[in-house]
């Protein structure tokens, strides 16, 4: 029968500081241009090319009962609505980091300040937020890879470009036609999206090489995402027709709320810049700046760019692999449209390289913490990276995004993001109670209506995600509650350190 005490024993920060140049540290490269292009290279992607538009047009199943409405042009609400929320959440997240510049970003915190079931709780969820979110980038990744090629006058069999799971939940008829036309194996259609895995292996390979490296990498595929959409805003501006903002919330509050729920995925990132913490230079001062200034410039963009693609189109037609693409090529912008393809095809690049590469740092810090296998924590002689972790979580994702559907990813990711912000959230209040002494190089403002808000908002953006969702989530949860009580309940560093950690423990206090 598991103690109490371990499940709330919490990591002391002294002891998190103090991990800091044993052998197998990371090294220390990167400066606060790094982060905030970082945190761009994380957060543009797959939610401002992709789900904006089942955001804007809503889901309806093959049955045609309705998954989720949509919000329509009052999209922009969603997106003001979002960055409020984000930005509550950013600023708890740059308290944290701050004064934690760990590599496991929201799971360390919480070791130090909720206690190591919670702790492992919110490590679990995000592995829906980094490995599985990616599985989701990838297969839009490969949507806008195939307009890309197509304006090329290549067209890739199509049983090779969509996976199953998104064959089956399609409502588009030429989409289903494929269960009966592709070739099989036995009763089974062969669909798979190839692209999708081939990407993913390929930013795998990019990441062994090294965080240098993988930096500069990001760097120039986010100067090109921001060129793209610049263009997007500046050819699409022109050709607004004042008429598709009418009517402006066809489906009111509902639709701005379920709308929101989902485009939720375009502000994920702004806080994987966290597991960088420690590969930064001068993390207390550099964090904030580049979790702060990195969510604040998404949000202009994406509320400009939200405004010009409910213009340029009537919503609806926004439903779509590549609707951002769409909607130019549907104003009769073919070129610009070619054009934003293939830059949706870098930023994607990008969010997947971000994501691949905080993954495997995650389970670093929970390898460390005994959670996970020791092996877990193996960094590579010469690029130290930590290159097992790398590779299973590149080919995890590879195969999941051969079969999987991005709508469901979206929710799953969602949900499992939102309820980890909320625990941060709540993390920074119950530190400030707890430990109020320790030193903040960056400090939440307003500290109790800040977090609580930020939390409650959280959890009520989670409100607007369908019931599949919930059921997912509660499914993952288990099964994550299954594996860290056979497995890190009893491996646990804490645990087996006798007496280090304990709640109130004269010897291993948490200031
Ligand atoms: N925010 C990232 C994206 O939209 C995850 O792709």
């Amino acid at each position: 029968m598991p103690g109490l005490s371990q499940l709330i024993r919490r990591k002391p920060i002294a002891e998190l500081m103090a991990e800091e140049g044993h052998p197998n540290a990371l090294k220390r490269e990167l400066g606060a241009g790094d982060l905030i292009m970082l945190a761009i290279g994380a957060v543009i992607g797959a939610g401002i090319f992709s789900s904006i538009g089942t955001a804007a047009a809503g889901e309806i199943n093959p049955d045609g009962t309705v998954v989720r409405y949509g919000a329509g042009p009052a999209l922009v609400y969603s997106f003001l609505l979002l960055g409020f929320v984000c930005g509550l959440a950013a600023l708890c997240y740059a308290e944290l980091a701050s004064m934690i510049p760990q590599a496991g970003s929201a799971y360390s915190y919480s070791y130090a300040t909720l206690g190591e079931l919670i702790a492992w709780i919110i490590g679990w969820d995000l592995i829906l937020e980094y490995a599985v979110g990616n599985v989701a980038v990838a297969v839009a990744w490969s949507g806008y890879f195939n307009s890309m090629l197509s304006g090329f006058g290549i067209h890739l069999p199509d049983f090779l470009t969509h996976g199953y799971r998104a064959v089956i939940k399609s409502s588009d008829p030429e989409v289903r036609a494929l269960l009966e036309t592709a070739p099989r194996i036995g009763s089974m259609p062969i669909l798979v999206n190839v692209p999708a895995f081939l990407i993913v292996m390929l930013i795998t390979g990019l990441l062994l090489l090294g965080v240098r490296e993988s930096a500069r990498a990001n760097n120039i595929m986010v100067v090109i995402k921001l060129l793209v959409l610049a263009l997007f805003v500046v050819v699409g501006v022109v050709h607004i027709d004042m008429a598709n903002f009418e009517p402006f919330a066809p489906n009111g509050w509902r639709g701005i709320h379920q709308g929101a729920a989902i485009v939720f995925f375009a502000y994920i990132g702004f806080d994987a810049i966290s597991t960088a913490a420690e590969e930064t230079k001068n993390p207390q001062r550099n964090l904030p700046i580049g979790i702060l200034a990195g969510l604040a410039v998404c949000t202009l963009i994406y509320v400009i760019v939200g405004v010009v693609a409910t213009g340029l189109v009537p919503y609806q037609q926004l439903k779509g692999a590549d609707p951002l693409a769409q909607a130019l090529q549907l104003a009769g912008l073919e070129t610009a449209g070619w054009i934003v393809a293939f830059g949706a095809v870098v930023s994607l690049t990008a969010v997947l390289l971000v994501f691949q590469y905080g993954q495997p740092r995650i389970f670093y810090a929970m390898g460390r913490d005994g959670l996970l296998p020791r092996w877990s924590t193996k960094v590579s002689a010469k690029a130290r990276v930590p290159y097992i972790t790398t590779l299973i979580t590149g080919i995890v994702v590879a195969v999941g995004a051969l079969f999987a559907d991005e709508n469901e990813i979206y929710d799953l990711t969602n949900i499992g993001t939102l309820s980890a912000f909320a625990m941060v959230c709540i993390g920074v209040l119950v530190l400030r109670i707890t430990d109020p002494h320790r030193h903040r190089p960056f400090r939440v403002p307003f500290v109790w209506p800040v977090t609580l808000v930020g939390a409650g908002a959280c959890i009520y953006t989670m409100f607007g995600l369908p019931a599949h969702a919930w059921e997912r989530f509660a499914i993952w949860l288990a099964l994550g509650l299954i594996i860290y009580f056979a497995y890190g309940y009893w491996n646990s560093t804490l645990r087996n350190r006798p007496g280090a950690g304990e709640l109130g423990d004269p010897g291993a206090p948490n200031s």
